[in-house]
């Protein structure tokens, strides 16, 4: 890797793996030194019940925290198992601030099967920063929205990880793939997997000698070690290139490390495999035998495409609308705007929000009509994954009896999950934790082009059970973002709009994407040599009340 600086935590990078037990209280100082943006973090996959303010996304529960601010995240862990923590400022996680957040339960009905834990994750890694790729990204310069391809696949965030293990000796792993793009295969050679979890759900064991984690999914499995043995093995990250619109020459899409028993003895190089069979995880069952929601009482259709708009870039659009951040951040405009919290119009026209009843079981069908793999993450929940078509299906037919009577009696539960290209799913959950919640493509560069949709739960009790901390509105305050009112900061009519942020108007009648791409290969040369590299600071970030003083963070 390039010698560079990367966005760390106290000094460091990479980011230290946390450890908690369920029960748990954390309390996290994020104090901002990044010195030219700002910043917020999330705990994903945490269902912040009762504390939806300190869920993290920025625009939505709260505002970025400017350069020199400080804003404390304060909240019970109450859910055991695998997951991480990242900015969710845009674009800003795949510089480094990303890592991975255990909750560790004594009551896990796995105690006793295993010896000891191993925490690994996959990720991806641009040798170029964020900003400089997103403003590419999303530019007349790309008209076909074609994604950065990443430089390299990385194992716990290096390559060539050796993980020292002893013979006999049952693990369990504990994975994240903490990526910005790229899902990855994953196989250990000669071992076989025991999937026992995903997304913090615990599952009935499940064999298999191969998983696909996509961006944000986490996996547990147990691998038993040979008896007696002395060589080493090579287990394998391996990026879809299926994501990738290019591949570059030379890339190297994999990524290798080694179980290690006998550190004197060789590392083998990884074998050549004929073909990925990864497990599909649509067959998994829970642990707790939750059965389908076979209910459904509010149905949400999201249809999502790529295309481009006016200004001739590619966005990403639900029910042809791309997401862009309201002036008033979501939340503060559901505590703010009385009766009008329910009407979904006081949100604004382009943050695809949807107003939910308390208790209700809501269902997301997705229809894929673009010819990528998009991993959807919900904010506040897990969900039930009662259908995930084929690739090539089309969208979901409401009134196909067939695939209806297929859907899982216990169907697996998590909190990410991939649609195929030009394909279909259906999941649904209860609403049962009142707050502001995304619903968004997990890939970076698809939620920086809009591909986002805000559940809004039980407004009307979020406004009678949430009281916002002051250090929430000053670094309101300190960014000069406005905290009441609607969308647009209207605290006098909830329902006039005026002034709030929109999308680039569609593209003028006539004029094709094929059009901006002559448009561009004439401007092309103008880009070339533009290439910037900015300097960061790191971002201190105090679990558990310890505080850290910050630094520079470098890497080799
Ligand atoms: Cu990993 Cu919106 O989150």
């Amino acid at each position: 890797m390039a010698e560079r600086p990367v966005m760390g935590i106290n000094g460091q990078w990479p980011l230290p793996t946390l450890n908690f037990t369920k029960g748990d209280r954390v309390i996290a100082t994020v104090h901002n030194q990044l010195g030219n943006q700002s910043t917020s973090m999330h705990f994903h996959g945490l269902f912040q019940n009762g504390t939806n303010d300190m869920d993290g996304p920025v625009g939505v529960t709260q505002c970025g925290i400017p350069p020199g601010s400080s804003f404390i995240y304060n909240f019970t862990i109450e859910q055991p198992g695998t997951y991480w923590y990242h900015s969710h400022t845009r674009g800003q996680y795949p510089d480094g601030l990303r890592g991975q957040f255990l909750v560790h339960d004594p009551d896990s009905p796995y105690i006793g099967q295993y010896d000891e834990e191993i925490a690994i994750t996959l990720s991806d890694w641009y040798h170029d920063e964020m900003p400089g790729l997103l403003s590419h990204f999303i530019s007349v310069a790309n008209p076909t929205g074609a994604e950065p391809v990443p430089k390299s696949a990385l194992m716990s965030d290096t390559q060539n990880l050796s993980v020292a293990v002893q013979p006999g000796k049952t693990y369990l792993f504990r994975m994240t793939n903490m990526g910005a793009f790229a899902g990855q295969y994953f196989w250990i050679e000669g071992h076989t997997m025991r999937v026992v979890e995903v997304d913090g759900v615990h599952t009935e064991p499940a064999e298999t000698s191969m998983i696909y984690l996509t961006a944000a999914q986490r996996y547990s499995f147990m691998v038993t070690m040979k008896d007696n043995f002395e060589g080493n093995f090579a287990m394998v990250g391996s990026m879809d290139t299926d994501l990738f619109d290019a591949l570059p020459d030379g890339l190297n899409t994999n990524v290798t490390g080694w179980l290690v028993y006998d550190d004197a003895a060789e590392k083998p190089e990884s074998a050549l495999i004929d073909a990925f069979e990864p497990f599909d995880d649509y067959t998994l069952v829970p642990q707790d035998g939750l059965e389908i929601y076979d209910h459904v009482d509010h149905s949400i259709k999201l249809d999502m495409k790529m295309d481009n708009l006016g200004d001739g870039a590619n966005y990403a659009f639900f029910n042809d609308i791309t997401y862009v951040e309201p002036i008033v951040p979501t939340l503060y405009s559901v505590l703010s705007t009385g009766a009008n919290a329910s009407n979904p119009t006081v949100y604004g026209v382009n943050t695809n929000s949807f107003v939910l009843e308390k208790g209700q079981v809501v269902e997301i069908v997705l229809n894929n009509d673009d010819a990528g793999k998009h991993p959807f993450h919900l904010h506040g929940h897990n969900f039930q994954v009662v259908w995930r078509s084929e690739e090539n299906d089309g969208f979901w037919n409401p009134d196909n009896t067939s695939a209806i009577e297929s859907f899982p009696r216990k169907p697996m539960r998590r909190d990410v999950v991939m649609v195929n290209p030009q394909g279909n799913f259906v999941i649904r959950f209860k609403a049962d934790n009142p707050g502001v919640w995304l619903f968004h493509c997990h890939i970076d560069w698809h939620t920086a082009s809009g591909l986002i949709a805000t559940m809004i739960e039980a407004p009307l009790e979020l406004q009678s059970s949430m009281k916002i901390p002051a250090d929430h509105y000053e670094v309101c305050h300190d960014s000069g973002t406005p905290t009441a009112g609607n969308a647009a900061g209207n605290t006098v009519d909830a329902l006039d709009l005026t002034g709030q942020h929109k999308s680039p108007a569609p593209l003028p009648a006539g004029f094709t994407a094929r059009g901006i791409v002559a448009l561009v290969f004439s401007c092309l040369s103008a880009f070339i040599g533009m290439a910037v590299i900015a300097w960061y600071g790191a971002a201190p970030i105090a679990v558990r009340k310890t505080s850290v003083a910050a630094g520079k963070v470098a890497t080799n």
